[in-house]
């Protein structure tokens, strides 16, 4: 069973409430939510304020993606304000596995992000305790990249290191994610899609989330 979680990266800024209850009723399992700190990322969205004012809007899964210098500095305010899950960059602490245990004990579930020149065995030895590996299949920062083909063969090689160790840990896949490369990721092994631009520039939301459902 695959997770579409959309981006509201491509939503309309100016309407985002509107187009988060658009997604929740097109069939979106999972909201993404793409933080961007203007240094890890050479662009800025928002941050902890503006995810709490969107909680009241939908009982959507709140899939917090932070891409941002030092993640560990902004668990208390993403748990305040109402983050389900809160993704951080292996390559933005200089303590992963405290920064997990961080965002556990706040009572979120924690995930690692990697980018795309990031080894796998930058979250090797943290995998026990993760709720989730996000690689991404474009270099973050922006929607509408194109997908980066070869994160297909590391979703892959995750997938049997995780099968090798008898663990359960769902890969969530995210960049240039469309009805053409869907199929692609899933069957390499990702569990959960992020899209951005695919399912807010569609004229059917619903459709398009269907498409990536398969
Ligand atoms: C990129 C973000 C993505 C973005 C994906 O840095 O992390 O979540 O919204 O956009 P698309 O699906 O358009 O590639
Ligand atoms: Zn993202």
């Amino acid at each position: 069973m695959t997770i579409i979680a959309p981006s509201i990266l491509s939503a309309d800024f100016s309407r985002l409430a509107d187009e988060i209850r658009k997604v929740e009723e097109a069939g979106a399992d999972w909201l993404h939510i793409d933080v961007m700190d203007g240094c890890f990322v050479p662009n800025l969205t928002f941050g902890a304020p503006v995810v709490k004012k969107l909680r009241p809007v939908t009982p959507l899964f709140f899939d917090c993606h932070l891409m941002v210098e030092q993640p560990e500095k902004y668990i208390d305010a993403f748990q305040k304000a109402g983050a389900d899950l809160l993704c951080v960059h292996a390559e933005a602490t200089k303590h992963l596995h405290r920064c997990l245990q961080q965002i556990k004990e706040a009572g979120m579930k924690a995930a690692a992000a990697l980018n795309p020149a990031t080894p796998l065995a930058a979250v090797e030895e943290v995998l026990p305790i993760l709720d989730m590996v996000l690689l991404m299949t474009v270099d973050p920062g922006f929607g509408g990249q194109a997908f980066i083909g070869e994160g297909v063969d590391k979703i892959r090689r995750l997938r049997a290191l995780l099968d090798e160790r008898g663990m359960q840990v769902p890969i969530e896949v995210d960049g240039g994610i469309t009805a053409e490369t869907a199929p692609l990721v899933k069957e390499a092994g990702a569990e959960i899609l992020v899209a951005g631009s695919y399912i807010y520039g569609a004229q059917d939301a619903a459709a398009a989330i269907a498409a990536l459902r398969g």
